[in-house]
């Protein structure tokens, strides 16, 4: 079983992903909203690579059970429904509903992962979960660093480190390529304190500035919901236990 990082989507293209089982992370905040919509009982997160698609497909919802979603520049887009701040989504919001995603970097980087066999969505909220699902299917991992306009960011990467870490942990004979091996040695320097490493960084920065500094908070903590979205025809679902008993999605 090998893992390799890439740590930007631009680096590859489309067809590299054909066949491949892979995690897309981006912490701030398209994946950590992702895990919190799925938690707290969205029907499924439909990821989208740009607005004029999401207002396309969002021509067919009917009776409120769509919601368009996502942000531009970190913020709300006007017209949509709700921003990209996993804490408006809740069971009150997003319960039931469907929710179209649009954001920077995160929702294009999972639309790019489309030809892989099988997509899981990560970030710090799920991490041991996808660590030891990953390591029982034990086949070979690509994980995305979704980072920031196809430039590499800090905290995509060290969580990416972590995953890692956490798959050795399970699995240590797990075969390393020199960008997993960068991303251990990211994650030890920064690991010890996601929250101020997430306070630091460029985005979290740029976060903090638009009066986003709770979503730090809520992206940075670890294994609060211990989950397995996946992405399958077009949609994001919630992997359930016989799913994963059966490894068959
Ligand atoms: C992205 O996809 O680039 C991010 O989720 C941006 C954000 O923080 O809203």
């Amino acid at each position: 079983m090998k893992v390799n990082i890439i740590f930007s989507p631009n680096n590859v293209d489309d067809l590299y992903f054909t066949g491949k089982i892979t995690v897309v992370i981006d912490v701030l905040r398209a994946t950590s909203v992702i895990l919190k919509a799925i938690s707290v009982g969205a029907k499924e997160v439909i990821p989208v690579s740009s607005i004029d698609f999401a207002m396309k497909i969002s021509v067919n919802s009917h009776g409120g059970q769509t919601l368009l979603c996502g942000e531009r520049n970190t913020k709300i887009i006007d017209g949509f429904d709700l921003g990209n701040s996993p804490l408006e989504y809740t069971e009150e919001t997003v319960n039931g509903k469907s929710v179209i995603l649009f954001t920077t970097n995160g929702s294009k980087a999972i639309v790019k992962a489309k030809y892989s066999e099988k997509v899981f969505v990560a970030s710090f909220n799920n991490l041991s979960k996808m660590a030891e699902y990953l390591v029982n299917l034990n086949k070979d991992v690509e994980i995305i660093a979704s980072g920031s306009s196809g430039i590499f960011c800090l905290e995509d990467s060290i969580c990416a480190g972590a995953l890692v870490k956490k798959m050795l942990e399970h699995k240590p004979e797990i075969e390393l390529t020199d960008a997993s091996n960068a991303s251990l040695v990211l994650n030890e320097k920064y690991g010890s304190d996601i929250f101020n490493m997430m306070n630091t960084c460029e985005h979290g920065v740029l976060l903090k500035e638009n009066g986003f500094e709770s979503d730090i908070e809520f992206c940075s903590t670890i294994d609060n919901l211990p989950i397995i979205p996946y992405f399958t025809g077009g949609e994001i679902k919630l992997l359930k236990q016989e799913e994963k008993t059966n490894n068959n999605v």
